[in-house]
């Protein structure tokens, strides 16, 4: 007899006794180390999602976590029978957004300008000689989300992708969002969610078809707090009102000249060059962070006369609104729902994740399941066009309660796949902060939502959901289809940007000095547009009222 363990959709027996490392080993499920499963990297985390009860007590090495999250080197099985379904940080198919798609500029060929040169056998920084070598020469950029991480190895000379990868960020074990996180790091000195990222990191650079210490420079964007955590800052004052980083702080003190930190890969434990160049790049305001400076970047807002909005929906929503005369900028904090979190049977955009729902004149519902298997729960984008279609339908209104006093709808009864009214409440609250975040920019900007020209959607989840459901819903304002664009991954571009040339860096430099940030906690409007948000119902005007 043994119980069963199932590990990044991976199925083996899993006798009494033996670690969830060693179970997942034996069927090729490789978990991250670099400790030789003596509990000291933390790097073996997985998340467990039923079976808790057939694994034995934590460890004094996994004191450090709390939920569903254990050591595998540490938590061994502890029952004859029984169901352990966990994953690793690294499990794959989660649909990571690499790319970025539609974006000015895209298909130029881009003057290459990058920080890292050669002058016969001398590698370059600034000028400065690091190394002497007749090899190649590559660069790093890095989108550090709270969710996810993408990276893309670049040929400094040829601006040749050369690889990408990306995995979930390890650090989930401190919390879901960025007030989670900046509260577990505070109350957990020694920097663990920093050394978890970088074997993590470590790992990834590793696995690159070309030796590390060819890399020179790597230039890292992300939310606020993802940032300086991974550049050992406090991040305490980012978790406090008014929200600033300690770099915005210091600058505003006269301590330093721009919010951008550098540091040398040696310090930042990575495997490449030991004095390459780690570029942070500056922050914008608050929780607006490089990401969305690096977006910004990439939609070449610095020589955009047309009037665009960029909105980029995730835990922490980022807004920006302009043209090169005037920008306005905002973060939401619209919490997980989106990305399936708090939903009783939400999930990431990962296989079995059901991504899109339509409803048939005869009450069927049709779903599209991502890998085409069976569904085990829905994501974001399937959230979206499930509540388009029961508002289109008459099965809910527009306060989000479903007809008849239902309380639940089945989606598949066979899988167990339903949709209750309380998840229509998260994700009314969700939508409230987006929309409260979208009218007090545009208000602010004495504009109406259909003088942009262009509504950029960037992320993952912005570039899969169904813009027309979403508009239905009123997640996004509803303006002309033609002129939204689904962009993808625009900071991972906007990082790429910034490696291969040092004019565009500067042009981000004195791009983020220009932004106006709007503080939603302090508008006098917020809560009642908030409220307002939280119905479902298309978005026309800047200045609607509730009913
Ligand atoms: S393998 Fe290093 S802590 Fe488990």
């Amino acid at each position: 007899m043994a119980a069963t363990l199932t590990i990044d959709g991976t199925t083996t027996d899993a006798p009494r006794g033996a670690t969830l490392f060693d179970c997942a080993a034996r069927v090729g499920v490789r978990v991250p180390t670099s400790c030789q499963k003596q509990g000291k990297c933390k790097e073996c985390v997985v998340e467990v999602a039923e079976g808790m009860a057939y694994l034995s007590e934590p460890t004094s090495h996994e004191r450090h976590l709390r939920g569903n999250f254990r050591l595998s080197c540490q938590a061994t099985v502890a029952a004859d029978a029984g169901r352990i379904l966990c994953h690793t940080m690294r499990r794959g198919h989660m649909r990571i957004e690499r790319q970025a798609l539609g974006l000015p500029g895209s298909g130029r060929p881009m003057e290459l300008d990058p920080a890292v040169t050669r002058q016969g056998d001398r590698i370059l920084i600034d000028g400065q000689e690091v190394d002497r070598s007749t090899g190649p020469v590559h660069g790093i950029a890095m989108d550090l989300g709270t969710t996810t991480v993408v990276l893309r190895l670049v040929n400094l000379e040829t601006g040749e992708l050369v690889a990408d990868t990306s995995f979930e960020n390890p650090q989930r074990f401190g919390g879901s969002d960025v007030m989670a996180r900046i509260q577990y790091d505070t109350g957990h000195p020694g920097k663990l969610l920093r050394r978890t990222l970088a074997g993590y990191l470590t790992h990834a650079i590793e696995d690159f078809p070309v030796d590390p210490k060819t890399i020179y420079e790597m230039v890292v964007v992300g939310n606020s707090t993802m940032r300086d955590l991974f550049f050992r800052q406090s991040v305490y004052s980012i978790g406090q009102s008014p929200y600033q980083s300690i770099t915005e702080l210091e600058m505003a003190a006269g301590k330093r000249a721009t919010t951008s930190l550098a540091e040398t890969g040696r310090r930042c434990l990575l495997p490449v060059h030991p004095k390459a160049r780690i570029y942070g790049g500056p922050i914008v305001s608050g929780h607006v962070g490089a990401d969305a400076a690096a977006a910004m970047l990439a939609v070449d807002l610095a020589h955009e006369d047309r009037l665009i909005a960029l909105m980029d929906i995730g835990t922490n929503t980022e807004l920006i609104v302009g043209n090169r005369r005037r920008i306005l900028a905002a973060s939401c904090p619209a919490g997980p729902a989106f990305e399936g979190g708090a939903i009783s049977c939400g999930m990431p955009a990962l296989d079995g994740a059901i991504e899109d729902v339509r409803i048939d004149g005869d009450g069927t519902f049709h779903l599209t399941v991502i890998g085409g298997i069976a569904p085990q729960g829905i994501c974001g984008s399937g959230l979206v066009a499930l509540m388009s279609e029961l508002l289109r339908t008459g099965r809910m209104n527009e306060r989000g309660r479903f007809e008849e006093d239902l309380k639940r709808i089945t989606l598949d009864r066979e899988h167990g796949i339903f949709f209750l009214e309380s998840d229509v409440n998260e994700l009314a609250q969700a939508k409230g902060a987006n929309i409260a975040g979208l009218r007090v920019v545009f208000g602010d900007y004495g504009i109406e939502f259909d003088e942009a020209a262009v509504f950029y959607l960037a992320g993952g989840f912005g570039r899969r959901m169904n813009a027309e459901a979403a508009a239905r819903i009123g997640l996004i304002p509803s303006i002309p289809g033609d002129r939204i664009a689904q962009i993808g991954n625009a900071a991972i571009e906007g990082a790429t940007i910034a490696l291969l040339s040092q004019s565009k860096r500067r042009e981000l430099e004195q791009l983020v000095r220009r932004v106006e940030h709007c503080r939603l906690e302090t508008h006098p409007q917020f809560f009642d547009f908030f409220v307002d948000g939280c119905q479902f119902k298309p978005l026309e005007s800047t200045s609607q009222v509730a009913p």
